[in-house]
């Protein structure tokens, strides 16, 4: 793999070098690095052996999985920091897929008023969404990602090297921020993810796939930092697909977020054709690619009401009681703040029960 930059993210098959150089360049008065359990057993060790930054570093371990991104897990990681000595000009290297990245980087952004910290993505979900962009966040209140804050990593480190032990699922959780990434950019890009699939397994492919992703969060993030009004284009699909983040919840039976993703895209698709036009060509080739690939959320009319409940607190709403979607006009013509009604949200939700072959 070659290395190449997209803005402050590096794309290298030589993490270890790269970690120990952004290290050194910084001269930190001390080194951090956050693992959960499972990047701890399977991912730390090895970068010790390969990272001299790593080997020196003081490992922090917290649980894994997205309930884990809680107040108790900052409070640990500030603790471990505080107990160790740490100072401003400490610096923390988050290694793990996007939970350790965001709990990571706002432990960091707030520990003394903000150390430096790098991101080192374990999984493809983290490398193109959760560790590119400078949102950091933990789960409060029961909702995702409530408290947080906008802040820069030094650098991020993606290597597809930690990728060969992902399963397929946590492959495909990881694509459909990329199918996302494409609908936004363009119809071209849209199309060339669709005729790839995670199962071929060519690295190379999901390499150029995956910085190209990158570069398209990256260009929206470059003009619009802080969420003013562009970057809510990323937001597509994510109203649904948190409520059904929600709903697998409650009933026990937690999905990956990208699956959550691929069903919400259907979702706004659906919608984007009932008030926008949205090419029903287009939105048949979403919805026969999520349905092979990523089967269905199962849902029944009569859970609708908690659905809209659930969507009607997204904070992405600017209005309380108003549900305010990011759509397409078409794929690269994105429609942010779209006001949408309960009916349509309804009529919308019938249509992808049909399309995902659930009715
Ligand atoms: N994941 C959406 C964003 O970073 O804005």
């Amino acid at each position: 793999m070659d290395t190449s930059k997209t803005s402050n993210t590096v794309f290298t098959n030589h993490v270890a070098e790269e970690i120990d150089a952004t290290v050194s360049s910084l001269s930190p008065s001390g080194v951090f690095v956050l693992v959960d359990r499972n990047t701890e057993d399977t991912v730390l060790p090895r970068m010790q052996m390969l990272s001299k930054a790593i080997a020196s570093a003081t490992p922090i371990s917290i649980a894994p999985g997205d309930d884990n991104k809680t107040v108790d897990a900052l409070t640990h990681v500030w603790k471990q920091l505080s107990d160790n000595h740490a100072t401003r000009s400490s610096v923390l290297i988050n290694l793990g897929g996007g939970m350790v990245t965001d709990l990571g980087s706002f432990a960091a952004s707030t520990f003394k008023r903000g150390i430096p910290f790098i991101n080192v993505p374990t999984t493809l979900l983290a490398a193109v969404d959760a560790s590119v962009g400078g949102k950091t966040g933990i789960n409060f209140n029961g909702l995702k990602n409530e408290v947080g804050t906008f802040s820069d990593a030094r650098k991020v480190i993606i290597s597809t090297m930690f990728f060969n032990t992902l399963s397929m699922t946590q492959l495909r959780s990881g694509y459909a921020e990329m199918l996302k990434h494409g609908l936004i950019d363009s119809g071209q890009t849209f199309n060339t993810l669709l005729a790839y699939h995670v199962e071929q397994q060519d690295t190379d492919r999901l390499l150029t796939l995956l910085k190209d992703s990158v570069a398209v969060k990256q260009a929206i993030v470059d003009q619009d930092p802080r969420e003013a009004g562009l970057r809510r284009a990323l937001n597509l699909g994510h109203t649904v697909a948190h409520a059904f983040e929600s709903v697998a919840i409650e009933r026990k039976s937690p999905i990956p977020h990208g699956y959550a993703v691929a069903y919400g895209l259907v979702v706004a698709a659906v919608l984007s054709h009932m008030k926008f036009d949205f090419p029903s060509t287009e939105l048949h080739k979403l919805s026969d690619y999520v349905r092979s690939n990523y089967g269905a959320f199962a849902i029944t009319c009569d859970e609708y009401p908690h659905l809209l409940d659930i969507m009607s607190h997204d904070k992405k709403n600017l209005y309380p009681d108003t549900f305010n979607f990011t759509l397409l006009r078409a794929p690269g013509d994105v429609a942010t703040d779209t006001l949408v009604t309960p009916a349509e949200i309804t009529a919308a939700l019938d249509i992808y029960r049909d399309l995902l072959g659930l009715a």
